[in-house]
């Protein structure tokens, strides 16, 4: 192990943002009269353990968020390469023009605009010593297994449930040989692709402020949320 690990940040952003709706691209939609990407993006360029960025965005936007990163001086993004039919896909490809250097990397979603620098730190830290680690919180509601005729099937313990967020951070040969060995995985997220090789995946508490914007009534929460944010 060298001493110091060369960490790159890798944003998804070329989803087509169905639930949002048809009116404007998610990345671009406007919160406090700044486009949604550019939050996850400064707090990449302000945190001192993260040299590097690389966006996957929708091939037809791709100029659109390279105007953007000047507007906004996110002179960390290197990279703007075209996403997928899938998340999956967009993070693939991102991971395919990663740095020869980079140890670990650090996947975060664009429409997640809180997270946070202790999120990134810490993520990073953890990763050195487990090589996968997701961002998670307790679920806070019941949640019920239920079966296609909607019939619950069964109650899991709430105790043991954690919804994932991101960032989600991982050595770089084990998030690059999971997106290519594990065939026919529909994931909403990477650490699933990891889980399925075997390996372990550590569990960093988050914050339930850390919400992924997905309708436009989530652009009003976040809007709250970013009010009182600290750090
Ligand atoms: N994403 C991506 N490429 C895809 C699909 C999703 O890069 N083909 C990105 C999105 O841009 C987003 C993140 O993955 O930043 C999480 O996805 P989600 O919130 O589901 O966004 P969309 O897929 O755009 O929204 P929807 O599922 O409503 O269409
Ligand atoms: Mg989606």
């Amino acid at each position: 192990m060298k001493d110091t690990m060369k960490v790159q940040a890798v944003v998804p952003a070329a989803g087509i943002g169905e639930r949002f709706g048809p009116d404007t691209a998610k990345p671009f939609a406007l919160l406090k009269g700044i486009p949604l990407i550019v939050y996850a993006l400064k707090k990449l360029q302000e945190s001192p353990e993260i040299p590097s960025i690389v966006i996957a965005g929708r091939k037809d936007r791709i100029s659109d968020l390279e105007a953007l990163c000047r507007e906004h001086h996110l002179t960390k993004v290197s990279q703007i390469v075209a996403g997928g039919r899938t998340r999956r896909e967009s993070v693939s490809k991102a991971l395919d023009v990663l740095d020869k250097d980079t140890d670990c990397v650090l996947i975060h979603d664009a429409a997640r605009p809180l997270l946070t620098g202790k999120m990134i730190r810490e993520g990073i830290e953890l990763c050195g010593k487990h090589k996968a680690v997701i961002v998670a919180v307790p679920v806070i509601p019941t949640i019920k297994y239920v079966d296609s005729g909607l019939t619950v099937v069964e109650t899991p313990d709430r105790g043991r449930l954690w919804e994932a967020q991101t960032p989600q951070i991982f050595d770089k040969a084990l998030i690059i040989s999971a997106h290519k060995e594990v065939e026919d995985l529909q994931a909403s997220d990477d650490a699933v692709l990891v889980e399925r090789l075997g390996h372990a995946v550590k569990v960093l508490e988050g914050d339930y402020r850390n919400i992924k914007v997905t309708t436009p009534d989530d652009l009003k929460v976040a809007e709250t949320f970013l009010e009182t944010q600290e750090g």
